[in-house]
């Protein structure tokens, strides 16, 4: 079997996952290419008999790019797939909307995978709650869903669909409400604007070559950062290396400050359930 895994990464937590999981499908004797979402095309998915799409959760489900990636698919035709995200305290909805999204391309996921991975917001402390993820253990329990996939995916193909995931779309949380509200007019509202400072910049290039929508266009007169279609991912800022992409924060910090106790309470929930092993003193996270 030939496999394909497209990614999409910032701060390298998908990145790791994509690459066990990659190491866990040649584990069982299989080939298996990987890519970033943004070097994708319809060829490459043809040729391959399993794609794997991973990406981690903005906003409580799928990011933008990636929803925008699977919806100029052509149709796949009943090709199976399988996803996989990595994400801090909520996952969200992302399983759901992006299976939804391939099911409308003709696509079957036969299995799904998330893992919790550092988190970085600029209006969150440093370090969060999920910090230190994803490590060995998380990597070795990837790898082994891909080692386990390529069985599945024949037992499906010998008509065991029960063992296809299910995905449910949760609506009657505090964060699906929230999620629900972040339109990208809301985002555009609520979020401080980015500054390119001219006398920093020195148009290095970094900032719009790692554009995940290139919304960026640093030769402009003058330079323009969140064009049309900027996703509000906010990577650009963080790896500017002249620090050269400003914003003020302040506002957005404060209010976002009462959310992080609700972030505790999600996560002790999931420590009782066996899902999470915190790698940090979270509760010292204000
Ligand atoms: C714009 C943005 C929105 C995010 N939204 C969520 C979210 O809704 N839920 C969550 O658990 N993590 C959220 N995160 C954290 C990321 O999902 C997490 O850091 C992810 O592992 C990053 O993947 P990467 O290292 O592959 O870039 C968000 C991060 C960013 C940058």
């Amino acid at each position: 079997m030939k496999a394909l895994i497209l990614y999409f990464s910032q701060t390298g937590g998908t990145e790791k996952i994509a690459k066990a999981i990659q190491q866990g499908l040649e584990e069982t004797g299989n080939d298996c290419n990987i890519i970033r979402i943004k070097d994708t095309n319809m060829e490459q998915l043809k040729v391959h008999d399993l794609i794997g799409i991973g990406c981690p959760t903005f906003y409580y489900r799928e990011p933008l790019n990636v929803r925008h990636l699977i919806e100029n698919f052509e149709n796949l035709n009943g090709k199976h797939c399988f996803i996989f995200c990595t994400h801090g305290s909520i996952i969200g909805n992302t399983f759901y909307y992006m299976n939804q999204l391939l099911t409308e391309k003709g696509m079957i996921v036969i299995g799904a995978f998330d893992c919790y991975s550092a988190s970085s917001l600029q209006f969150y402390p440093e370090i969060m709650h999920t910090a230190g993820h994803p490590d060995d253990v998380d990597l070795e329990e990837a790898r082994s869903f891909g080692r386990k996939l390529p069985s599945i995916r024949e037992q499906i193909i010998g008509g065991e669909t029960h063992l296809l995931p299910k995905f449910e779309l949760i609506e009657n949380t505090w964060w699906a409400r929230d999620s629900k509200m972040m339109t990208l007019d809301i985002l555009r509202k609520i979020s401080p604007k980015l500054m390119i400072n001219a006398d920093k910049c020195t148009k290095c290039m970094t900032c719009q070559e790692n554009c995940p929508v290139d919304a960026i266009d640093v030769n402009q007169e003058p330079p323009e950062i969140q064009k049309e279609g900027c996703i509000f991912c906010w990577f650009c800022e963080k790896i500017c290396p002249e620090s050269a992409i400003e914003a003020d924060w302040s506002a957005m910090r404060a209010s976002t400050r009462p959310v992080l106790k609700k972030y505790v309470k999600i996560l002790k929930e999931a420590e009782k359930k066996g899902i999470f092993r915190p790698l940090v003193e979270y509760e010292k996270i204000v």
